[in-house]
């Protein structure tokens, strides 16, 4: 039986692979997906949305528009690090499909009533939605069978400020409200957290592009270096490859701007792979708080490990993997769904223009 998952996304070049692994596995049915402002403003993460789902060849999936703003605070952006629409170098076909009529919110509260404690809830963009639908239904963490957020930093740096992680930056109030309010929750229903700590060792390569594309049965089977000039488009034959090239080397080209190497840290397909399968990681129990207050540390995570602040544990961290396991498993389910949904697209104006 597949597991029924809401996505609640801010596409973006990791979430973009989240979506595309979750469409690729079998064990997942997405029942929608929720459009979160974050890297880029919430109207373009819903283009953005339907945009891979059409060009995926996928079924008509619910995409519904989120809030503008952050709770209390402006919108920050960060078109630097996922490209001028979120998805990198990649100019995705303009999508035939609208979004909902319903809101983000109220997707989330009507989907979980549904069918209580079946759904799964995957958030990898700052958690605006996910808290007005907490307010709309305080009974959420009860009806969920489980949620998984990527986002915090514990022990580790932030990649925003020297203590924040992105997805809290842009929204700490409502991270801290959905922190608050799985603090009332049953031990089970703990959401399962993948902070910076273990999504940084995530890190995809352009060898593990080039393995995707292979599998896929795309050609030429490319490999992307930082020599490669930034106006270069990919020419592979298999249209969600030759897409999903062109941002994830945009994200390459941005941690490399760094000094973090020519790789990326796939964030948030590691949290999906993890929604399906909590199996892949090994996760440790605290009380997770959000400061809000701090003149240097505001929407700092901080992680109780050790009960000293007498509040029983309201996540259960990730605090070890195996990425290579992942990237097998990201490679295969890709791949073989990008053979199967979109073969040979002979992308025509490119090797038209090639010797021969
Ligand atoms: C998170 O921030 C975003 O830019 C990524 O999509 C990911 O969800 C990592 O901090
Ligand atoms: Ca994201």
């Amino acid at each position: 039986m597949p597991q029924r998952i809401i996505m609640d996304v801010d596409t973006g070049v990791d979430d973009s692979l989240a979506l595309l692994y979750l469409l690729a596995s079998p064990d997942a049915e997405i029942a929608g997906i929720a459009a979160t402002a974050g890297n880029v403003p919430a109207a373009q993460v819903a283009i953005n949305n339907l945009a891979w789902l059409e060009l995926a060849g996928a079924p008509d999936i619910e995409v519904a528009l989120g809030a503008a703003d952050p709770l209390e605070i402006p919108l920050r952006t960060t078109e630097d690090t996922h490209g001028p629409h979120g998805v990198g170098y990649a100019e995705l076909p303009i999508p035939t499909r609208r979004v909902s009529a319903r809101s983000a919110a109220s997707m989330w509260v009507d989907l979980v009533r549904e069918r209580p404690g079946e759904l799964i809830g995957l958030c990898t963009g700052p958690l605006t939605n996910l808290a007005l639908a907490l307010r709309a239904e305080p009974e959420l963490p009860r009806l969920l069978r489980r949620l998984v957020i990527m986002g915090g930093a514990f022990n580790h740096p932030g990649n925003t400020t020297p203590t924040n992680e992105w997805n809290i930056h842009v929204d700490p109030e409502a991270a801290k409200l959905v922190f608050d309010a799985f603090s009332a929750a049953p031990a089970d229903r703990r959401p399962l957290v993948c902070a910076l700590d273990i999504t940084e060792t995530i890190e995809m390569r352009p060898v593990h592009l080039a393995r995707l594309a292979e599998r896929a049965g795309s050609v030429p089977v490319e490999t992307v270096a930082p020599e490669d000039p930034s106006e270069a488009r990919s020419a592979a034959s298999n249209p969600i490859v030759r897409h999903l090239t062109d941002a994830v080397r945009f994200y390459f080209d941005f941690h490399h701007s760094y000094d973090l190497g020519y790789l990326a840290h796939m964030h948030d397909p590691f949290a999906a792979a993890v929604a399906l399968d909590p199996a892949l990681a090994r996760t440790r129990p605290a009380t997770v708080d959000v400061e809000l207050t701090g003149t240097l540390t505001r929407a700092t995570t901080v992680a109780d490990w050790a009960g000293m602040w007498g509040r029983p544990p309201n996540a259960d961290i990730v605090v070890a993997t195996d990425p290579d396991r992942f990237f097998d498993r990201l490679i295969a389910r890709i791949g073989d769904y990008a053979r199967a949904r979109c073969p040979g697209d002979p992308a025509p104006e490119r090797i038209a223009a090639e010797p021969g």
